[in-house]
Formats: C-alpha cells, sequence, structure tokens
C-alpha cells in the first residue's frame, strides 16, 4: 500500500505507461508486453515481482527510454520521451532516470570512483565532489575508490552501480533485479540506500524473481507472461 503520507504528492503519477505491447524475433513472435499499464509516483517506493522472463527487464528499458514500446505510450512528467529526437532523449535519460542494470554494466578499466563519476559527465560542469564522497561512504565502497571491477566482489559491483545511478540526483531510478546475487548485509544496504532515495522524494521501481521484496516497499505489483496479474 502507498504510505498515508504520501498520498498528498501522489495525487498524479510521475511516470505513466499505457497499455505497453513489446514483442522480439525476427516475426515478433516472442510477445512479452501485451497491453501493460503502469503508474509510478513521487517519493514512492514500487516493487514487481515476477518469474523469470515474464518480461521485467523489457519493461524497465521502456520506461527508462532505453528501448521503444511496439504499441502503447510511457509519459515521463508528462511528456512522451519517444516523440522527441534521440538526442534529446538521451538528455532526458541523464537527468532524469538512473538505472541500475542487473549485470551492472561498469567499465573494465575504470575504478569505483570513475565509474561513479561518469553518469554524471553529460551533465557538463556540475560538481559532484561532495555527493561522490557521501555516496562512496553510505555504501561502504570509500576503500575500494580506486579498484577497477574485475577486483571487486558482487556486492562492491552492484554499490557501484547504485552510487552511478544516485550520483546525478535523478528523479527516479530503475532497479533491476539489485539484490539478485547479494548476501544479508549487502541486501540491507542496497535495499536501505533505494528506501533513503525515496523518502527523499525520488521515486524508485525495482523489479525482482523474489516475491518478498514486497516487505520493502510501498506497493508492489505482481507480473506474470504478458503483463500485470490482477490486484
Ligand atoms: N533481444 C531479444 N530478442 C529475443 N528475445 C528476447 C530479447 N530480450 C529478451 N527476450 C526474451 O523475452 C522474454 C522476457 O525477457 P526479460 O524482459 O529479460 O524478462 P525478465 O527480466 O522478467 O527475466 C524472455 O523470454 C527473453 O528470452
Ligand atoms: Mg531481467
Amino acid at each position: 500500500m502507498i504510505k498515508e503520507s504520501n498520498l498528498v504528492k501522489n495525487i498524479k503519477p510521475f511516470v505513466t505507461a499505457k497499455k505497453i505491447s513489446k514483442s522480439y524475433g525476427n516475426n515478433n513472435n516472442v510477445v512479452v508486453l501485451n497491453n501493460a499499464s503502469i503508474d509510478l509516483f513521487r517519493g514512492e517506493f514500487l516493487s514487481i515481482s515476477g518469474p523469470s522472463g515474464c518480461g521485467k527487464t523489457t519493461l524497465l528499458m521502456i520506461l527508462g527510454c532505453l528501448m521503444n514500446p511496439d504499441n502503447g505510450e510511457v509519459k515521463i512528467d508528462n511528456f512522451d520521451p519517444y516523440k522527441i529526437k534521440p538526442s534529446d532523449r538521451a538528455k532526458v535519460r541523464s537527468e532524469f532516470i538512473g538505472f541500475i542494470f542487473q549485470d551492472f554494466k561498469l567499465i573494465p578499466y575504470l575504478n569505483v570512483m570513475e565509474n561513479i563519476r561518469c553518469s554524471a559527465l553529460p551533465l557538463g560542469q556540475i560538481s559532484v565532489n561532495d555527493k561522490l564522497e557521501k555516496l562512496l561512504s553510505i555504501l561502504k565502497l570509500d576503500h575500494r575508490r580506486l579498484h577497477v571491477p574485475s577486483q571487486l566482489s558482487a556486492g562492491e559491483k552492484q554499490r557501484t552501480a547504485i552510487a552511478r545511478a544516485m550520483i546525478t540526483s535523478p528523479r527516479f531510478i530503475l532497479a533491476d533485479e539489485p539484490t539478485g546475487n547479494l548476501d544479508e548485509e549487502n541486501t540491507e544496504i542496497v535495499l536501505k540506500s533505494l528506501r533513503d532515495y525515496s523518502n527523499n522524494n525520488g521515486s524508485v521501481l525495482m523489479v525482482s524473481h523474489d516475491p518478498n521484496i514486497e516487505c520493502f516497499t510501498d506497493r508492489h505489483l505482481k507480473m506474470s507472461a504478458g503483463g500485470f496479474e490482477e490486484k
């Protein structure tokens, strides 16, 4: 359920997808999303669970302005990111969205600090030094700041990917199975950092194959092949 304290700011969703469809394959024969609709509100921590292969990553890619839907409409703060030039869409991604990829997508020859900083590069001359130090401390990466990804544990890679998503203070974060391969201690750090982000009025959408994630979030939806299950 949405927390009562959030109800006022939740009157209008910040991100919406209406009747989204997406298929893969040469003949579009792998139907992944079929008329799926979803709203994400300001300051909300929303989770979605569903079995592997049901389309969670596909949905995040579409909401994250990384892949056009075949049909349906996406709106971010009331504009459609797929109706603008690709270069403008890239700006929207940089300024509005933090994406935490399932397989981290860290750059192998950059150290932790450089990987985190690189998502702020498209934003130009903004100074991120203070924020970087804060994130290194909160996400317990201080002692690994000069290490490259091959020298990091799975938890450290995941925490680096989260810091990279947060350094630009995006309006919303899309987190793809961010606790997938983590031990209890790392899972707690990751969930707490996402919770703190939503408490500070950022929106977070986290997907996982693990239905237990619903305990940690304001609202939970279940996906199965093609879209969302009826509540
Ligand atoms: N580029 C692609 N080409 C063909 N099939 C794909 C592609 N990407 C994903 N799929 C298929 O689409 C389905 C949904 O994938 P995905 O969105 O990654 O699911 P989930 O994240 O829930 O595991 C899976 O069956 C997967 O094999
Ligand atoms: Mg996935």
